[in-house]
């Protein structure tokens, strides 16, 4: 995918921008003599081990490995992908990413970011201009929202009528087709088009960043249907989105855990009262790819369900779908509330502390698993501790292999009164969990001189310059050589490329680990002392390109030689 945008507008863009501002604005880095570091936003800790280099440009925790660019940070921080990653740091210093077909939005999708965009402004605007606006500020002065979080939220009012949305955007065929593609507008049987959202107050949807994707809707009586959402569209998908993630990550440096509740209002009044943290599905349950999601975003997951039948059933079918995502260092809980209150109404009743209580007291993920399949047994009898098990095989079965499902099959043998190993000529074989990365070559491996000439330019680009002839190195036929030459060959073209802009132009090759690798091995020599060792490896290097040349010439009859190989020959003598 890198290939995509050109090379030459990477590197510009890392020359830009500082990887400092890039974290600091997310993670506060302090200084710590040379570099900048902080507690490492990728794993758990009290001490600081996330080290930020300004001069290589390059993250590096010595905690749990984790290192990068400031494009590979925004990947794993902000979870975007290259181009995205791309795009959002071009944005920031007002750059204008080149189009490629892949690297880019299509200008379909992005003019739909623009009128979603445009649109949700517009229904802002009325909330505050529109004549009939009273009844719309009215409810939500009921509901206790103040002016910050509805701003916050960027709720806004539909007015009521056919074709508001229709008559303001619609001006041509093009945009009337967008506005359908959107789902701001109804085509019926008839052919007639019409707005949509009708005399509702307005929720706009962001994606994680912050885009307008969609809209919900909801109405000031008790009309039906009370919530009207956007449909599926090409910017919109229900099942991977979550409201007010958006909103979270902005008021929190770091997400130590999300709540997901069920409704926009909850999402909005929690904010209200403070608990910043909280999302909420659109209106469908957990999927697996919201899962994935929220795990990324925070290290603890509290599941905030209603405490009557739907909200326990609704619970289990996130239960089901975590099942595959166990065992890693991400925790998942569930809260239930009383009967008949949902997160809006009962911080509104008890406060936030009352209610930041019960998150404190949510179930474990085990806890609440094994509750809710023995709560239709009796498991004081024989019988339904052999049910127990039973239904208990094919959901553990989705567990990855490790230590967590280790544990729940304990659990398991604890409350069915058997032993694990009756148990486990019961439960299937556990699928195998992918062996943790091996250590590779360049950890492990002796520094030879080529691997240590590689790991000095790397990080000390400036060094390049010591090295005149790199044709001799290319001509080496020892591993690294071929890759010594070319960061050679590329610094003097481009001599003020950083260590991160060398490390992006090789993400998508062969060795680009591999190089990634050799940034982060510890140089304890000075920059001067580097300079020598360069220069005195690239010496011993050149002797030996001109023994092995040597040796392929002499191998062969000097009677077989071409003029100027022997005239070569001769020139060694
Ligand atoms: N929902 C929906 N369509 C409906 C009703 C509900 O999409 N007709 C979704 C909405 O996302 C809503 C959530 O389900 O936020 C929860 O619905 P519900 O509990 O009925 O509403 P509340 O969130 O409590 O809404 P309010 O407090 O505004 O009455
Ligand atoms: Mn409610």
């Amino acid at each position: 995918m890198a290939g995509q945008i050109p090379t030459q507008f990477i590197d510009e863009l890392l020359a830009r921008i500082d990887i400092v501002d890039v974290i600091d604005a997310r993670v506060a880095l302090k200084k710590a003599g040379k570099n900048l570091h902080a507690c490492c936003p990728f794993h758990n800790e009290k001490t600081p081990s996330f080290t930020v280099s300004q001069e290589k440009q390059f993250y590096h925790c010595f905690g749990c490995g984790a290192h990068g660019t400031a494009i590979g940070f925004l990947m794993e921080y902000d979870q975007l992908s290259f181009p995205e990653a791309i795009q959002e740091l071009a944005d920031q210093v007002g750059m204008q990413v080149p189009t490629t077909q892949q690297a880019s939005l299509s200008p379909a999708k992005q003019n739909l970011y623009d009128l979603m965009d445009k649109v949700g402004r517009y229904y802002v605007h009325q909330l505050h201009n529109h004549p009939q606006r009273q009844p719309f500020q009215d409810y939500l002065q009921r509901r206790g929202l103040s002016a910050a979080t509805i701003e916050a939220f960027g709720l806004g009012m539909a007015p009521d009528g056919w074709d508001n949305v229709l008559r303001t955007f619609g001006s041509d065929q093009p945009t009337t087709k967008q506005l359908l593609d959107g789902g701001l507008l109804i085509k019926n049987d008839q052919g007639r088009t019409y707005d949509r959202f009708r005399n509702r107050i307005m929720f706009p949807i962001r994606d994680r960043r912050g885009r307008v994707i969609g809209f919900g809707g909801r109405v000031l009586d008790d009309g039906t249907p009370k919530y009207l959402n956007s449909p599926e569209t090409p910017i919109f998908h229900k099942g991977t989105e979550l409201y007010g993630l958006y909103q979270a990550r902005k008021a929190n440096r770091k997400l130590e855990r999300i709540l997901i509740v069920e409704g926009y209002m909850d999402v909005i009044a929690l904010a209200e009262f403070g608990i910043s943290n909280a999302v909420a599905t659109l209106g469908t349950s957990t999927t697996a790819d919201h899962l994935r999601v929220l795990l990324r975003a925070a290290p603890e997951v509290v599941f905030c369900f209603d405490g009557d039948r739907a909200g326990r059933e609704a619970a289990w079918r996130a239960a089901e779908n975590a099942l595959p995502m166990l065992g890693g260092n991400q925790q998942l809980k569930f809260m239930f509330l009383p009967e008949g209150e949902d997160p809006d109404s009962l911080v509104r009743k008890q406060g936030a502390d009352v209610f930041r209580r019960r998150i404190e007291l949510a179930q474990n993920y085990s806890d609440f698993f094994f509750e809710t399949l023995s709560s239709q047994l009796d498991i004081n009898s024989m019988d339904g501790r052999a049910r127990l098990v039973e239904i208990a095989k094919p959901y553990l079965k989705h567990v990855p292999a490790g230590v967590y499902r280790d544990m729940l099959e304990q659990r398991l043998a604890e409350l069915s009164k058997t032993n694990l190993s009756t148990l486990n000529r019961h439960l299937e074989k556990p699928v195998q969990a992918k062996p943790k990365a091996r250590k590779t070559a360049a950890g492990s491996a002796a520094m030879t001189p080529i691997r240590m000439a590689i790991t000095i330019v790397l990080q000390y680009p400036i060094l390049a310059r010591e090295v005149d002839d790199i044709r001799l190195v290319q001509s080496l036929n020892q591993p690294g050589a071929a890759i010594l030459a070319e960061l050679l060959e590329t610094l003097h073209q481009h001599p003020h490329l950083t260590t991160a802009a060398l490390l992006e132009r090789w993400r998508d090759k062969e060795n680009g680990a591999h190089l990634q690798k050799l940034a982060l091995q510890p140089l304890s020599l000075s920059a001067d002392a580097l300079k020598h060792e360069l220069t005195g490896i690239i010496m011993r290097l050149h002797k030996e390109a001109k023994q092995q040349r040597i040796h392929e010439l002499t191998s062969k009859p000097f009677s077989e030689l071409t003029e100027a190989e022997k005239a070569e020959v001769r020139s060694y003598k």
